[in-house]
Order: structure tokens, then C-alpha cells, then sequence
């Protein structure tokens, strides 16, 4: 099975899983963890010129628990900011991590000034990385925070210089913060990036309503968790369309089948971040292995038999199909009357019947498919129209209009 992939144009790797930059990627200990657990390359933690992005507050890590009724979502909310390190003793991780490591060594850098976009790139290139990402997205960046709208000049600016200084490859890393990202990538495209990264950490922000105040810190934190996976494939797609760089995508991947996902969306190679922190380095190795058990069960031979393949499929507003063709039914034998259905479904079509299971009127159900999701004994489940059909609980010309 062949599982190899450009991070890059110039930069191939034996497949397509990588250690995002984050503190989990920061020395060569962490970066060794990376090469045990399999992954095929490494992208450092972020060197910046700023300095007060090099030192943390403590503590950094809240992993925010929301569970309101059947609805949950874990968010890891987080204070870590740059690399600790001073450019040469970066320099110096790299130099011992080219030599201690087979997995390749993406440097990383996130600069304010002309001159550090310029040389920082410089010097990991002579350190011996094997390819530059710019951190054109960091959530701590005053630049993103204070003034969004300057960011497609901030990112063709930052990223010519770079690509003047450095012969490597160099990937352009997005935040998550745009209103256009395809836009954004030809962008970083035609300012000479060999592949872009979407998507970095949300910023985001959460109250402690006792002191009416922002969260440990009192300032804006970066938020992820496996609930951004939704968006990062939104946009995904629509990346890979507009581009023939390399995408190396990164937001949600906690299982293999995120990984699939994200490559049947049109991703080239794959970064794990939270899940590392969260579930340990070794999770790699399992989604890997979960990657080659699907290939294998599809009869795929190489990434490239499926890449994109679920992007290129995603269908227009007109093109949705919209005529109902299926209504929810009950198995009376399953149902406990617990009243979840009568309480959700939005045109009352579960009816309350006095001691005994719940009764779905069918003329009544739209087909939206809530009771069958929130039923917690998995009673309901949807089946064909039955003859004759004809809905009571919406106006004639909008149920004429969608049936064609
Ligand atoms: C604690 C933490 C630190 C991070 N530090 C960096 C960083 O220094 N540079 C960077 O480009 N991205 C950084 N990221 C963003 C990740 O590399 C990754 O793009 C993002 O978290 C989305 O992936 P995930 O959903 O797998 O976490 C950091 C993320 C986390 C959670």
C-alpha cells in the first residue's frame, strides 16, 4: 500500500499523519515521542519575535466541559503561546533533531518585523529543517486580533519575504478567523508558499460569571476540541478547488475517521494536535493502522485513488434533493413513553397516548429526523411514505413547490 503524500511541493513523506506545532512538538524529547508513535513528520512549536509570546501563564490548559440535556461538547481552552526557546537555541533543537530523527523537521515561526520574517526562516534553513511553516495565524498575534481586515496584505507580506529568504519548502499556516479561506489560499499561492496549513487554533473566550470576568487570564484564549472537525472540512473542499498547492490540514482529528474525512475533503497530509495532548502521542499509531484497514477495505491502493474524492461530490443549494420520501415510525414494543419525541418534534406529529407507547401520526411528520436522533431507546426509527401521502401540517404551495 502506498501512503505517500507532498507536505509540500519539494517535501514528500511515506504518509500523510504529523504532529501539529504546539508544546507537544517544542525539544527533541517531544519530537522523538512524535517519530515513536509513527508520524512522518514534525512541525515545532512556534518560534516568535515577540518575546512576551515566549513564556506562559500557569496554568494554561482548562479542557471545558458543556452538557446541557443530550447535548455535549468538550472544548480545550488554552493559554500556551510560543516556543520558550530563543531563535538559536531553536536553531539548535533543529540541528539535534536532524540528526537523532528519520522524520522530517518543519521549523515554525511567527514574526512582527520585516527583518525577523526574513530571518528566521533563514536561520532554521541553515540549522538543516527540512521545511518552514509560517505561522500566519497564531490566536495570541496582536495583528489578528487587533485588525482583521489587514490580514491578506499581512499574509502576501510575510510570505514573500520569507519565500525570498529561504530555498526550502514553505507552508502558510491559516487561521480560522476568515471570511473567505480559498481566497486566501491563492493568495498564499500566488506570494510563493509551497502548501498551505488550514486551520490554526479559534480564539475564543469564556466568563467566569462569579467574578464577571474573562477566564484565568483575562484575555482572549485559543479553543479546540473535536466539534471544529465540521468546520475545518467545510472549508476543505473549497481549498482544494481553489488551489494546487498542497494542503496540510489540521482542527478535530481525534480517530481514523477524522483522518479519512479530512482526506476524502482534499487534504494531502493530515496534523493531530489536541488529541496528542489530550489522549497521548501513541494515538497516531492506531489511526494509521485504522487508515490502512479502510484503504484496504476499499480496495485502495494509494492516497491518490481517493483524495478529494468526497469534495468533489459536495452538491450546490439547488441541487439538494428536498421531496420528503420518508416519515418517522414507532416500535411500540420498544418505547418507554418517556415523552422526549412529543417534546421535540417541531409539528407535534408525537402524540401523548394515555398509557401506553408514543403514537407518530405520520401525515403530521415532516421527516426532519429529531425523534429518531434524541429518542434514547431507539424507538423511532424513519421508513417509506406510506400510500397516498399527503402531509396536513404544511401550506399546499410550498409542499407543491418542493415535491416538483
Ligand atoms: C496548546 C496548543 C498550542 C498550540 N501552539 C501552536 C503553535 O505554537 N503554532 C501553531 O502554528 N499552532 C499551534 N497550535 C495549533 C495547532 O497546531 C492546531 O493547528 C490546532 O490546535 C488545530 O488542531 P487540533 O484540532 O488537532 O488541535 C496550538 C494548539 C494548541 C491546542
Amino acid at each position: 500500500m502506498d501512503l505517500r503524500c507532498l507536505y509540500a511541493r519539494g517535501l514528500e513523506l511515506p504518509h500523510p499523519l504529523i504532529a501539529a506545532s504546539a508544546g507537544t512538538t517544542e525539544v527533541l524529547e517531544k519530537m522523538r515521542r512524535c517519530e515513536e508513535a509513527g508520524m512522518s513528520a514534525v512541525v515545532m512549536k512556534t518560534l516568535f519575535e515577540e518575546p512576551a509570546a515566549r513564556k506562559d501563564p500557569a496554568p494554561m490548559f482548562r479542557t471545558l466541559q458543556r452538557r446541557i440535556g443530550p447535548a455535549r461538547g468538550t472544548t480545550f481552552y488554552t493559554y500556551e503561546q510560543g516556543s520558550h526557546l530563543d531563535p538559536q537555541q531553536f536553531c539548535e533543537e533543529i540541528r539535534k533533531a536532524r540528526e537523532a530523527l528519520d522524520i522530517k523537521v518543519i521549523g515554525s515561526c511567527a514574526c512582527v518585523s520585516d527583518e525577523a520574517w526574513s530571518e528566521y526562516p533563514r536561520l532554521m534553513e541553515q540549522a538543516g529543517a527540512d521545511a518552514i511553516e509560517l505561522n500566519l495565524s497564531c490566536p495570541y498575534s496582536a495583528h489578528l486580533t487587533d485588525n482583521l481586515a489587514a490580514l491578506p496584505e499581512f499574509i502576501e507580506h510575510a510570505t514573500r519575504i520569507a519565500r525570498e529568504a529561504v530555498s526550502i519548502p514553505l507552508a502558510a499556516k491559516m487561521t480560522p478567523q476568515m471570511s473567505s479561506p480559498p481566497q486566501m489560499a491563492r493568495l498564499m499561492e500566488r506570494a510563493g508558499a509551497d502548501a498551505v496549513v488550514p486551520f490554526s487554533r479559534f480564539p475564543g473566550l469564556d466568563i467566569d460569571i462569579e467574578a464577571e470576568a474573562p477566564l484565568m487570564h483575562g484575555g482572549m484564549a485559543g479553543h479546540g476540541g473535536p466539534w471544529s472537525l465540521y468546520y475545518v472540512l467545510g472549508w476543505l473542499w473549497q481549498i482544494d478547488q481553489a488551489t494546487d498547492l498542497p494542503i496540510s490540514s489540521s482542527g478535530g482529528v481525534w480517530q481514523t475517521d477524522d483522518l479519512i474525512k479530512h482526506l476524502l475533503c482534499g487534504a494531502d497530509t493530515v496534523q493531530l494536535c489536541t488529541v496528542l495532548y489530550i489522549q497521548g502521542y501513541q494515538v497516531a499509531a492506531a489511526m494509521l493502522q485504522g487508515l490502512r484497514d479502510w484503504m484496504e477495505a476499499k480496495g485502495y491502493a494509494s492516497l491518490e485513488d481517493f483524495r478529494g474524492k468526497a469534495g468533489g461530490r459536495v452538491l450546490g443549494m439547488r441541487q439538494v434533493e428536498r421531496r420528503q420520501t420518508v416519515v418517522a415510525a414507532i416500535d411500540p414494543e420498544r418505547c418507554t413513553s418517556c415523552g422526549t419525541c412529543v417534546r421535540v418534534c417541531p409539528h407535534g406529529a408525537a402524540k401523548d397516548v394515555h398509557e401506553g407507547p408514543v403514537s407518530i401520526v405520520a401525515e403530521e411528520c415532516s421527516g426532519c429526523g429529531l425523534c429518531v436522533d434524541l429518542c434514547p431507546v431507539t424507538a423511532i426509527a424513519m421508513q417509506p411514505l406510506p400510500d397516498g401521502y399527503r402531509p396536513r401540517h404544511r401550506i399546499a404551495s410550498y409542499y407543491d413547490v418542493l415535491s416538483g
